[in-house]
């Protein structure tokens, strides 16, 4: 039957037009389904070769399935066609619009509050000190005139080292000259205060510096204690140091900290390391919204004549002050902050809001 034969061709390309002029993936479906599926019409051609007398069949085999090969490109070419379509956006890009900007990330609260206090004392002629945060006993106690069996250790217990974990650590410490003379045992600085010790050793008086820094007790994390902690330390040592300027200077700094509207009272307490001792408390408009009239914020007194001698300066001749606060409490303060794990955790939400 050369019908047959003759029928291939226009059957070919009506499918090819269908199939390549397809607006979608269904409509494309469609054209394969009528066409080369199962009930398509050139699958319908293909049943009827046998129906060719048999010398017939083998050219008219050849040509079906060369058609086949043909209509099935032109699927796959126009499927790859409209999937890219649908995948590209609707709308034409406009190169116009503003681009997006990238946030800029911020300073965590605690070190805007620490920058905000060394300003505060750059300005009455303060310079910044540092020290290790991996200590020696006597920096940390016994120079500041807390010997082994004094009652005040017990309240700052803290992480001791072992001799090789302390030595790679102190690797990693920036000044190693400092490090390498330390004598065990080493602990991880339980206050800022050591570095008071490390300053005298290594200047003569005047002193005038303030030390922020991290320090570390064996606490239980709660809502107001953490094991790692940030202090400011200062210390100020000239001749004819009194009472008198140790208030007017913290006086001055809390009212830039936390408002003018600031009051300041000194509390006698003990420290070792100074004599007469004091804490102090402070009431402002954000105490009274804590629920609380006076809060303590402070430790301070004036320099014992003991540590003097300890760092080689004569007690006869020097007098100073010396005072350590936390830094996350007046953050809390300042901010309304109720718990200060808070400020380790680095949740983003409670970050962004400084
Ligand atoms: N070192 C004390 C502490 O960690 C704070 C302190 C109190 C520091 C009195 C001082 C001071 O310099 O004079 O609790």
């Amino acid at each position: 039957m050369p019908s047959l034969i003759d029928e291939i061709e226009p059957l070919k390309q009506s499918a090819l037009a269908e199939m390549t002029s397809a607006p979608d993936v269904a409509a494309l479906e469609r054209a394969k389904g009528n066409w080369t599926g199962a009930h398509g019409k050139f699958t319908a051609l293909m049943k009827q070769l046998g129906s060719l007398p048999k010398e017939d069949r083998p050219a008219a085999g050849k040509r079906i399935n060369e058609a086949k090969v043909q209509l099935e490109a032109a699927l796959a070419a126009r499927r790859q066609e409209l999937e890219l379509k649908a995948a590209l956006p609707k709308e034409p890009t406009d190169f116009t619009l503003p681009g997006r900007r990238r946030t800029l990330g911020k300073l965590h609260p605690l070190t805007q509050v620490t920058d905000e206090i060394v300003r505060s004392f750059r300005k009455i002629g303060f310079v910044v000190a540092d020290g290790p945060e991996v200590e020696d006993e006597y920096h940390c106690f016994d120079a500041l005139n807390t010997p082994a069996d004094h009652p005040a250790r017990d309240t700052q217990d803290t992480f001791y080292l072992k001799v090789e974990q302390a030595s790679s650590l102190l690797d990693k410490e920036a000044d190693t000259t400092k490090a390498g003379k330390m004598p065990a045992p080493l602990l991880l600085r339980t206050h800022t205060s050591s570095v008071q010790i490390r300053v005298m050793e290594k200047q003569p008086p005047p002193v005038r510096i303030i030390v922020p820094g991290r320090v570390y007790r064996r606490d239980n994390a709660d809502a107001t204690h953490n094991p790692t902690f940030q202090q400011i330390e200062g210390l100020y040592v000239d001749k004819g140091v009194t009472v008198g300027d140790l208030k007017g200077t913290v006086e001055f700094v809390f009212k830039e900290l936390l408002g003018s509207d600031v009051k300041i009272r000194f509390r006698p307490h003990y420290f070792s390391y100074t004599e007469p001792s004091f804490e102090i408390d402070f009431s402002s408009p954000l105490t009274r919204k804590m629920g609380k009239e006076w809060l303590e914020i402070a430790g301070c007194g004036m320099v014992h004549p003991q540590v003097f001698e300890n760092v080689g300066y004569d007690p006869e001749d020097w007098t100073g002050w010396a005072f350590g606060f936390g830094i996350e409490r007046i953050a809390m303060i300042r901010y309304g902050i109720n718990d200060i794990r808070l400020f380790y955790e680095n949740d983003l939400r409670f970050l962004r809001q400084f």
